[in-house]
């Protein structure tokens, strides 16, 4: 199998309805410099929405989703059947040739349950089955992929987006790895953060700089960044990540490449 320059883009549920014109020109433009995209999506709103209409509560823990199996059916349900479709559809408005791919067709993502007592099932990937993403690459196809795993034992688990997103760029060997969602990159006393070294992110997690949502993905862009990937951002999918070369949001990297 002929490596490929992959650059593996996690694409928030918190962002999908407002996704602008210029997030899929970014995606165009990397294509065109080479880059082979692979898209991972989440679904929070989406997910929170159904499981009310189920009478189901929706509860977090350390950022990730609770997922006992009636919340699970939902889950995969909602991430499959709607976030996916949405995406996919979008991606092809916009001249993308996408193809969805649920997480666990084909052994895509196998996991492992992190902390059943606390959190359910909720899996951390501990393989990834990367030929039926190289068989989309292969044929043109931007892979959308779900982010539902199975377990050794067969049972279907919630993997939280940022970790399959990062665990997904590691096993491709990816160049870079951009976390879209619905703000524009890492806040930190109010303002934007143009840098983070891997370094000071846990102090910023203790202080309650980062809190929620921002904890998976800043911890997802540290595992990525000590994994050797070139680029790893943090960025806003309402406005332009990606223009002619120049990036925008929050780059995670080591303290010596930290540019004053
Ligand atoms: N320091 C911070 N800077 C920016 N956002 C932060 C920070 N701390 C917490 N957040 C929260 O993190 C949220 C983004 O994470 P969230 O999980 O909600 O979205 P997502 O990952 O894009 O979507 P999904 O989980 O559906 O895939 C922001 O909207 C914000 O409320
Ligand atoms: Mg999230």
């Amino acid at each position: 199998m002929l490596k490929l320059r992959t650059i593996v883009i996690k694409c928030g549920g918190s962002v999908l309805d407002d996704l602008s014109t210029e997030f899929f020109s970014g995606i165009h433009a990397l294509i065109q410099e080479g880059f082979h995209p692979v898209i991972v999506h989440g679904g929070g709103p989406a997910i929170n929405a159904m499981l009310t209409v189920h009478n189901i509560p929706s509860k977090f823990h350390k950022g990730m989703r609770v997922t006992c199996e009636k919340t699970m059916e939902v889950v995969e349900m909602v991430l499959s059947g709607q976030t996916n479709r949405q995406l996919v559809h979008l991606l092809d408005i916009n001249r993308l040739q996408a193809f969805g791919l649920n997480g666990s067709d084909g052994k895509c993502l196998q996991a492992e349950l992190i902390e059943e007592k606390e959190l359910g099932l909720v899996g951390q990937i501990n393989r990834v089955n990367i030929s039926a993403i190289y068989m989309l690459l292969d044929q043109g196809y931007i892979p959308v992929i779900t982010p539902v795993a199975v377990t050794e034992d067969g049972r279907k688990v919630n993997v939280n987006a940022d970790y399959a997103a990062a665990s997904i760029a590691s096993a491709l060997q990816s160049e870079r790895c951009v976390f879209v969602t619905n703000v524009d990159g890492v806040i930190i006393n109010g303002t934007i953060a143009k840098q983070l070294s891997v370094g000071e992110i846990q102090g910023l997690i203790e202080s309650g700089d980062i809190s929620g949502g921002m904890i998976p993905k800043v911890d997802s862009s540290v595992s990525a960044v000590n994994q050797g990937l070139e680029k790893v951002m943090i960025v806003s999918g309402k406005a332009s990540f990606y223009s002619k070369g120049s990036w925008q949001g929050t780059t995670i990297l080591q303290e010596e490449e930290i540019s004053k």
